[in-house]
């Protein structure tokens, strides 16, 4: 194992009405005003808007709403957030929905209370959080990013054409409530899209170095069987207790840094999908799916054990009578199956790609990361994206 520091600074509450016994008395822990965040409205429909303001006014809180974060949350839609949270002296904000909603939060909670530009200090490169942002506590409603227990923010500039990643462990959010109940309401299309941007965070952590026997490698294989058994169960019952809450704490296993520990990471084919997301404004988890076999095909033979490994101990793949790569590659293909099995797309034109769209463009905007098997040019993330077209 590589060296590493581990800390987590979300305290989390898991499990059906959590929300109901917790919040009111977290919420009670900052002052009156808080910044209630929510996406397109779903929470309305689904009764968890209800549920989250009798506690809120359980509490003595006085809420200001913030609602419409859209997927793929725009840099714009984080300064509107902001200028809510100033104007109404916020001392708590509280995101309700998925990874958008969450990420969001986390930029707004920085940027009410930095006077420069967070945009150009923290997401168009690396900065240093040297000052204390809002607090945030968040309530899951859509499985998948993991965002709930880290601090990275997935922000788009629509202007630029750059959607970016950063990870700031002063974003952490400061309590998540989880209740996988809560989740019985996602439409098949997203739950898919999320349990698959769960099952590529384990991979991106799996598939690199080091390779020899670790802790991290060990949990991920049983959290990716996990993922294909719980995605597949909860496609046949959508109110499948057992299975939704087993995506749920995959989803945030994946990305709370816990399997990370030790290990390089390759996170090209999410730098590749955010670049699609900044052109043409798509689906993540959809996204990774069209993109990671295209993108193993092209890398596994630069990591062949590991390949062989997650053809063995993922797909159960029989090793007897089969050379080492066609092995690799059976992996890689067993995963495409899954995909086409749990309906998700396999083509960028599904995804909303047209010939009019500059695929060269996407991909020489894509940063070429460090830690594949295979280090990545701009010209062969064009020849995948043209393979995925
Ligand atoms: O907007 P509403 O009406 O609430 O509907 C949402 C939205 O349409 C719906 N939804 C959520 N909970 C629901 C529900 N519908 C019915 N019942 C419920 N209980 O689901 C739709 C998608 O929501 P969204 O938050 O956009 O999806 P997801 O959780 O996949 O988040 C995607 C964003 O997260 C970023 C992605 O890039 C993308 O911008 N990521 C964030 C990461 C992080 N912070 O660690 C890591 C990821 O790799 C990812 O990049
Ligand atoms: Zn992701």
């Amino acid at each position: 194992m590589n060296n590493f520091i581990f800390e987590n600074a979300t305290k989390t509450f898991f499990g059906e009405g959590c929300v109901k016994e917790y919040l009111a008395c977290l919420a009670g822990h900052y002052g009156e005003n808080v910044l209630l965040a929510y996406g397109g409205g779903s929470i309305r429909k689904n009764g968890i808007y209800d549920q989250v303001m009798e506690s809120l006014t359980k509490a003595g809180k006085k809420v200001t709403e913030f609602s419409g974060i859209m997927s793929n949350p725009t840099y714009e839609k984080v300064l509107e957030g902001a200028r809510l949270a100033k104007e109404n002296k916020v001392d708590l904000i509280l995101g309700v929905g998925g990874g958008s909603v969450m990420d969001c939060c986390k930029a707004v909670s920085m940027a009410a209370v930095y006077d420069g530009d967070v945009w150009e200090d923290f997401w168009a490169r690396p900065g240093i959080v040297e000052f204390e942002p809002l607090p945030l506590g968040v309530i899951v409603t859509a499985a998948g990013t993991g965002s709930e227990m880290n601090g990275g923010a997935v922000i788009t500039n629509k202007k630029l054409k750059i959607k970016t990643g950063r990870d700031y462990p002063g974003c952490n959010p400061k309590f998540a409530l989880m209740d996988p109940v809560y989740t019985y309401s996602v439409p098949k299309k997203q739950m898919v899209s999320g349990g698959f941007d769960t099952l590529s965070h384990i991979m991106e952590i799996y598939f690199s170095k080091p390779d020899e026997e670790n802790v991290s490698d060990d949990i991920s294989e049983a959290l990716m069987c996990g993922v294909i058994r719980d995605l597949r169960s909860a496609i046949q019952n959508p109110q499948d207790y057992t299975a939704r809450s087993n995506l749920m704490w995959a989803a945030t296993m994946a990305e709370n840094r816990i399997i990370k520990l030790g290990k390089q990471t390759d996170f090209e084919c999410h730098q590749m999908e955010h670049q699609l997301g900044a052109y043409v404004d798509c689906n993540h988890g959809e996204g990774l799916a069209v993109l990671h076999p295209v993108y193993y095909r092209h890398i596994y033979r630069e990591g062949l054990s590991k390949f062989r490994r997650f053809a063995v101990n993922v797909w159960k793949i029989p090793a007897k009578g089969k050379r080492e790569e066609e092995l690799a590659l059976a992996g890689v293909e067993a995963l495409a199956d899954f995909i086409r099995e749990i309906g998700l797309p396999t083509t960028l034109r599904e995804l909303g790609i047209n010939e009019r769209v500059d695929l060269k463009a996407i991909a020489d905007s894509c940063n070429l990361l460090p830690g594949s098997y295979k280090r990545m040019t701009h010209e062969e993330i064009l020849e995948i994206f043209q393979e995925c077209y």
